[in-house]
């Protein structure tokens, strides 16, 4: 299991740590994320066997966000291929936590993280819709490189299947030391 828990800012704010089995209804954020549920648990198996890297903020000791990094190699290998680029995504922050610098603390971690285990290039998908996400993405140094129909699907907290197509922009980061 990936262990890790580091404490990212300087005032000792906001711990970001391996995501937890006790977390996971917490991070549904009441009905918000709940239709990811399925998804979440699946998530936190790949997190326990290496797969990928679930990783959830702390802000005065209750779960206000989180991120996961793909780490494999994926079908799609301009996004991650197991050893040069790997693939942030579901970065989210609840609202109450927004606008604080959050979101860009668990970014900054991840790719710290991916930078000391040898990876040069981070890469991060956004809808087209979602102009915050954008902003905030190209603020850190993220450059788009694509864009795509992403068609992707999921069963639900009921288990009915969820159909998804969202246009977005691929957007990719160089680790530099
Ligand atoms: C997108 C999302 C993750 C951003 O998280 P966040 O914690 O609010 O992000 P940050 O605080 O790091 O940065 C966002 C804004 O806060 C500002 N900010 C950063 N540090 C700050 C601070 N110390 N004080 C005040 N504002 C600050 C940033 O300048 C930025 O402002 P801007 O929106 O005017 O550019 C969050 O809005 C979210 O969860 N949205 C829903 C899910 C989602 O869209 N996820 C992305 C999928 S692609």
């Amino acid at each position: 299991m990936i262990n890790i828990f580091q404490i990212i800012d300087q005032e000792k704010k906001w711990p970001i740590r391996s995501v937890q089995k006790k977390d996971l209804r917490k991070l549904e954020y009441g009905l918000m994320y709940r239709r990811y549920r399925k998804l979440m648990e699946l998530s936190f198996l790949d997190h326990q066997y290496e797969k990928k890297v679930y990783l959830v903020a702390l802000v005065k000791n209750k779960v206000a966000g989180q991120i996961i990094i793909d780490w494999r190699i994926l079908k799609d290998e301009t996004k991650s291929d197991g050893k040069i680029r790997a693939y942030l995504y579901s970065l989210r922050v609840y609202p109450p936590y927004r606008s604080k610098g959050l979101g860009t603390a668990m970014i900054l971690f991840c790719e710290n993280f991916l930078r000391e285990r040898g990876f040069k290039i981070a890469t991060i998908a956004c809808e087209k819709k979602n102009p915050r996400a954008l902003k905030l993405y190209e603020k850190v140094g993220y450059k788009i490189f694509k864009e795509e129909e992403s068609a992707w699907e999921f069963y639900d907290h009921n288990s009915i299947l969820r159909k998804m197509k969202e246009p977005e922009w691929i957007l990719e980061k160089e680790l530099t030391t």
